[in-house]
């Protein structure tokens, strides 16, 4: 199946793009097939509507933004942060009508970006206490277009027996195929998987980690909110953490939009933050050639042709049925024939 096959899965929030793409005026965007303007009011409050005006079905995105208003290009009727028509210039003495409002879909900014939902939401934007924490800084690293399922770039998520080969060149080791044992917790709308995995540590991770070693530790939690967001906090040996955050928006079947950003705990004059974003760009490269070359549809109901598997594959099965769970309590139930 592919994630727009389940319309539960417009219950959650994607990130769609920075808040600063917003400077210059509204965006369109398209989630699920619904096509949003988004744009910011002074105030900085961000909002996702219906991409058409109410009154002749001109596209909004191609308006423009004035103090806590968008306003269309066609007849400048103007419209606030929750959809609802606030002036007629044409009329300037008489309300709108209240049905004159277009649909406002669930927007927020979190982390830079603006985040939407295209329905209510069943979970929270994932909180990341270091985030906001002393003594972190964070890294805005990638946003850009993929051309892969989500569901796959999950599997690959949870992956530990790809590393040795997929990231040959970085730091895996096909001399060591068989990856570590991991402890698997799962939540009501995710898992957590706690590992030590030893990797290479050749010239360019030692310049994004400041350990010499040829090897080293990672001592990994990946924490999973379904359907699509991942949070890999990595500890080094000497202290270091390497926080990654990724995230996938659905853009097609087969098509997503890949973002990503890091936290650490070290500083600017300790590793300069383009090491750290230059060592992410050759893995997260070498996770795309492959992943880019898999299938659009995954195996996750019933009745779906099965992949073959191994052990390690454990993660990424346990995903696919909290996939499963998510859409089989989430979806109406069929009426009997
Ligand atoms: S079409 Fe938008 S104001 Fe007329
Ligand atoms: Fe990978």
């Amino acid at each position: 199946m592919k994630i727009a096959d389940a319309p539960v899965f417009r219950r959650f929030w994607y990130p769609a793009m920075p808040v600063d793409a917003l400077k210059d005026g509204p965006k369109a965007f398209s989630l699920f097939g619904e096509d949003m303007v988004i744009w910011q009011a002074a105030d900085g409050t961000v909002s996702a509507l219906v991409d058409e005006c109410c009154h002749r079905s001109v596209k909004l995105s191609l308006g423009e933004t004035r103090d806590s208003s968008l306003i269309c290009p066609y007849h400048g009727w103007e419209y606030d942060v929750a959809g609802k028509v606030t002036l007629i210039p044409q009329r300037p003495d008489v309300p709108p009508p209240a049905g004159a409002r277009v649909k406002a879909y669930h927007a927020a900014a979190r982390y830079g970006f603006v985040w939407v939902a295209v329905e209510d939401p069943l979970t929270g934007i994932p909180d990341l206490p270091e985030a906001e924490a002393p003594g972190y800084r964070l890294i805005q690293e990638f946003h850009e277009a993929w051309d892969m399922s989500t569901f796959r770039l999950v599997d690959n998520w949870f992956d530990l027996a790809h590393v040795a080969f997929v990231h040959r060149e970085t730091q895996g080791d096909t001399s060591r195929p068989v990856p570590p044992h991991e402890d698997i917790e799962e939540f009501d709308f995710g898992l957590i998987s706690r590992a030590s995995v030893v990797i290479a540590n050749r010239a360019a991770g030692q310049e994004y980690t400041g350990i010499a070693e040829a090897t080293t530790v990672r001592t990994r939690v990946a924490t999973w909110w379904a359907p699509n967001c991942r949070k890999l906090h990595i500890t080094y040996p000497n202290g270091l953490q390497h926080i990654i955050f990724t995230a996938a928006t659905p853009l097609g079947d087969k098509r997503l939009l890949f973002t990503q950003f890091c936290i650490r705990n070290d500083r600017e004059e300790d590793i300069p933050a383009e090491k750290a974003i230059a060592f992410d760009r050759r893995v997260t490269t070498e996770d795309k050639d492959i992943l880019e070359h898999t299938r659009a549809d995954v195996p996750i109901m019933p009745g779906e042709t099965p992949e073959q598997g191994m052990p390690t594959d454990r993660a990424g099965n346990l995903a696919r049925k909290k996939l499963r769970q998510i859409i089989e309590t989430y979806s109406p139930a069929m009426e009997p024939a």
